[in-house]
């Protein structure tokens, strides 16, 4: 039966017994703050238990998508280790609010399981909560289950109400006693029954689990009882597909073998076992819906767990030998295998791979130098990669802490935890300690008293003359003078510098009189206030408080500022008109070689609204609208139409900036006189930067030129290098990456057959002690992966063996070894690999059956693999 056989089967059974089939929700639960991700049918059904919510049905159905990652339950690192974990699943559920009980629910669910989908009876076994005799009766007496098949277990997870047959769904919220129903896959299978020692095993499979939800739990613990008790099962349409199929593992129901199938051509692997692919195969899935479900990767919350969980799959692809990306074109058969029953996953088909494209390409770039790291950061670190280690990975190539311990973990490697935990705290400590010297503008309040605010020339004017230094600061104290070279804050009366504010930076320049220069590197706001000029005295006399000076603006700098904050306001009316009014500013940066502008905004734009939104800006530049400026009552200006920041304190008086009929905002910074002024617009990336918020940065003036005759230049110098005369450059190449493509299959062809024959020489070669072949050898240039398939090979040819393989490239060895066969037990490819690198400088460790290392290519590398050998053959003869 086809897993979407058996959904359907599910549903229309229940439809059959009254009940309501209701639509899966969505995985971010609806306003539930204590739950992460929905991660069982009754999520939402949880104020229906509770009794705050009335449904107009009693009994309800349906297959629900849920997401353990994360939270209370989370799976994600077990996902590709076993036959069973998943963070995204299917479950079937059917409940009763109030109406039918634990007889219904056991009835309805054994004649499901042994009349519909005609499970041998005998196969199934059942467990109850210690207590609970009445479930107990039910399934001994009326479904006639024997006291044999039927296991109590009571509080075994260390407090009262903590059991595996005690259901809750969070640390607070409703729960209960439950009963669950377990497939024998039969004694082929290694594993014992529920509530023994070994249930852990994979012969007896829990499918069903029926919840009979009577309370409700506190924060402190306690439980009072629901207004009425309920019903709520789950079953995993994953683990029933298994026992429908015939299949142990769930990877290996019709649904998953299409995806690693899929997965598989497009990372170029054959073998289909191979665990990586099932990693892949998972997390599609998660994301997936995590995405349709409004999920978009960020670095907190909810965002943060889909970035592990894509970066978790492209590290996996990674491995399989992806170098470029791949996840996103996972969507589409995963549309063709799930679309049918989630029509809203055919709707975002290419959202979806919109936004996986976009994280992919992002993370591309730095885990290739991550892995290079991350081995370097092993080969030296001997069993445990270092806290600070995991910490750089992190915060220099974006590798979450997962991630990390899952490769290390791959790699037979532990990881320092606390270590991580500690620096991560130090990080958070030295940005604690950075916002505190930004507390460097801090304006003394005595002098704050003293003075009036600084009035602001330069709307106007660039440059003033005798402004009169009324204050001078540094580091938060009031000084009465600066010395040649010392640094400070300098006040004046009057200024024509621009202070920081509103994204837009600070003005430079110089306060000069008689006595020297003070070059203003920066100015900003004291107080709220008073305009700070930051920067250094060079003079024969200090400057004293009372003295006064001539200042002026570095003009150009400030024309390239103007020129980007005016075109700042025609980009935001530009993009509300292209992409809709619910864009908004969340933050700008106005400086002079670029300006910055964050939206909110819920997908990447495309190539050709980015190019109608820079076509509208230029359209007004060239209108060459004048810029007015008007002040008035910010009621007024709201009525005028000006867009003011939500969120932004605005005074009763503000000032409006007019261009054209095109765009009215509230500003307090500097603009062109005429919209032309801006010379041209062109804007230079576009990217996300939060969880729907996206950013697009842009040059204008002489810096848009120089952009463009940049890439001009760029084009030019490609031209040359293809032999191009420009107009076919794109044609040239295309044919010179066909060509390489070409050339990388046959060289990859031809390094399959070297090594082919190498290892047919290395096989024939092979010493035999009492049946068992020992090999051990140095093999010029090969890296860590060349070796491992040279073992898998070798493993393949001589059966019965011990195989340890030393690549030198460069000074040094990678190492690998391998024990197969009949030598397996008698010796370990950890401690060979432990023996050989012992003697180099080296380190290494791994599996009983295959392991790796590294050390220095020393010139009795020769000899000490020649010694191995006969080591080898004195632990199997001991
Ligand atoms: N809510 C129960 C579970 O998830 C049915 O197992």
């Amino acid at each position: 039966m086809k897993t979407a056989d058996i959904r359907s089967a599910f549903l229309d059974y229940f439809r059959a017994k009254d009940h309501t089939i209701v639509p899966s929700s969505s995985l971010v639960p609806a306003s539930d703050p204590t739950l992460l991700f929905t991660n069982s049918g009754m999520v939402q059904f949880k104020n229906v238990f509770l009794g705050s919510e009335k449904l107009p049905y009693v009994r309800a159905a349906d297959v629900q998508r849920c997401l353990r990652a994360g939270g209370k339950h989370n799976d994600l690192d077990s996902v590709g280790y076993t036959a069973r974990h998943h963070t995204f699943f299917e479950m079937l559920g059917n409940w009763s609010f109030g109406d039918y009980f634990k007889r219904d629910a056991i009835r309805y669910a054994w004649e499901l399981l042994t009349v519909v989908f005609k499970l041998p009876a005998e196969k199934l076994w059942v467990t109850v909560y210690h207590t609970d005799d009445e479930a107990y009766g039910i399934w001994n007496k009326e479904m006639g289950v024997p006291a044999e098949r039927i296991v109590r277990i009571g509080d075994n997870k260390g407090a009262p109400f903590a059991s595996d047959n005690f259901w809750q769904m969070a640390d607070t919220g409703p729960c209960g006693p439950c009963t669950e129903i377990f497939y024998d896959h039969g004694p082929g299978i290694a594993g014992g029954p529920p509530g023994s020692p070994d249930e852990d095993g994979d012969r007896y499979i829990e499918i069903w689990n029926l919840v009979f939800m009577q309370f409700d739990r506190a924060p402190d613990g306690t439980l009072s009882p629901l207004p009425a008790p309920c019903v709520d099962t789950g079953m995993g349409l994953e683990r029933l597909a298994a026992v429908l199929q015939h299949v142990h593992s769930n990877y290996e129901i019709d649904l998953f073998q299409h995806l690693i199938k899929v997965a598989a051509e497009l990372t170029n692997t054959k073998d289909l076992a191979n665990k990586s692919l099932r990693v892949i195969a998972d997390h599609i899935r998660a994301c997936s819906f995590l995405i349709v479900d409004g999920v978009l990767p960020s670095n907190e919350g909810r965002g943060y767990v889909l970035r592990r969980i894509i970066r978790r799959a492209l590290r996996h692809g990674w491995m399989l030998g992806v170098r470029g990306d791949f996840f996103w074109k996972m969507v589409k058969p995963l549309v063709e295998e799930m679309g049918g029953a989630y029509p809203e996953l055919v709707a975002k088909q290419s959202f979806v791979e919109e936004a996986l494209r976009t994280e992919e390409q992002r993370f591309g770039e730095t885990l290739e130098h991550g892995m290079r790291v991350f081995d370097d950061v092993a080969s030296k670190s001997g069993t445990t990669i270092p806290g600070e280690d995991a910490f750089r990975l992190y915060d220099t190539y974006g590798f979450p802490v997962d991630l990390t311990a899952d490769i290390a973990r791959e790699r037979g490697l532990s990881m320092d935890m606390a270590g991580f935990d500690l620096a991560m705290e130090q990080q958070r400590e030295r940005a604690r300690a950075a916002s505190r010297f930004e507390a460097k503008g801090q304006m003394p309040a005595e002098l704050a008293s003293q003075l009036k605010p600084t009035v602001f020339l330069g709307y106007e004017a660039l440059s003033g003359q005798a402004c009169k230094v009324v204050g001078i600061v540094r580091a938060g104290k009031q000084i009465d003078q600066l010395n040649e070279g010392e640094e400070g804050l300098v006040i004046l009366d009057r200024t024509p510098f621009y202070a920081e504010s509103g994204g837009q930076v600070g003005d430079t320049g110089s306060l000069s009189n008689g006595a020297g220069r003070f070059d203003v590197a920066d100015t900003l706001k004291m107080g709220g206030v008073f305009f700070g000029h930051a920067g250094r005295w060079h003079g024969a006399q200090p400057l004293r408080t009372g003295d006064h000076v001539d200042a002026g603006v570095d003009t150009s700098r400030r024309q390239a500022i103007v020129l980007n904050h005016s075109a700042t306001h025609l980009l935001h009316a530009a993009l509300r008109k292209v992409l809709g009014t619910h864009v908004t500013q969340k933050g700008s940066l106005v400086a002079p070689d670029r300006l910055r502008f964050d939206f909110s905004h819920f997908k990447p734009l495309s190539r050709e609204e980015l190019a109608q939104i820079e076509a509208l800006v230029n359209a007004e530049v060239r209108r060459n609208a004048e810029a007015e400026v008007r002040h008035m009552a910010y009621d007024d200006a709201i009525a005028f139409g000006a867009m003011a920041l939500f969120g932004e304190k605005y005074g009763d008086e503000v000032r409006v900036l007019k261009m054209g009929e095109f765009s009215t905002e509230l500003c307090g910074g500097t603009h062109v006189g005429r919209t032309g002024d801006i010379g041209l617009f062109k804007i230079v990336s576009e990217a996300g930067v939060a969880s729907g918020v996206r950013r697009i940065e842009a040059v204008t003036g002489a810096g848009a030129l120089a952009y463009v005759v940049d890439e001009e230049r760029r084009l030019g110098e490609l031209s040359h290098l293809l032999s191009s005369t420009g107009d076919d450059v794109t044609e040239k190449l295309r044919q010179l990456l066909d060509r390489q493509k070409k050339l990388e299959r046959e060289l990859e062809s031809l390094r399959a057959k070297a090594a082919g024959s190498m290892t047919s020489d290395l096989a024939s070669s092979a010493r035999d002690v009492d049946g068992i072949k020992v090999v051990a050898a140095r093999l010029e240039g090969l890296d860590a992966k060349a070796l491992r398939d040279g073992v898998d090979q070798l493993k393949q040819q001589l059966s019965d063996c011990v195989i340890v393989l030393a690549g030198a490239a460069d000074g040094r060895v990678s190492l690998v070894a391998g024990v197969h066969g009949k030598a397996t037990g008698r010796i370990k490819a950890g401690d060979v690999v432990a023996h050989v690198a012992g003697q180099i400088e080296g380190k290494g460790g791994g599996r009983p059956d295959m392991a790796q290392g590294g050390g220095l290519d020393k010139p009795q590398l020769p000899d000490v693999l020649a010694g191995t050998v006969n080591w080898i053959d004195q632990q199997l003869a001991g």
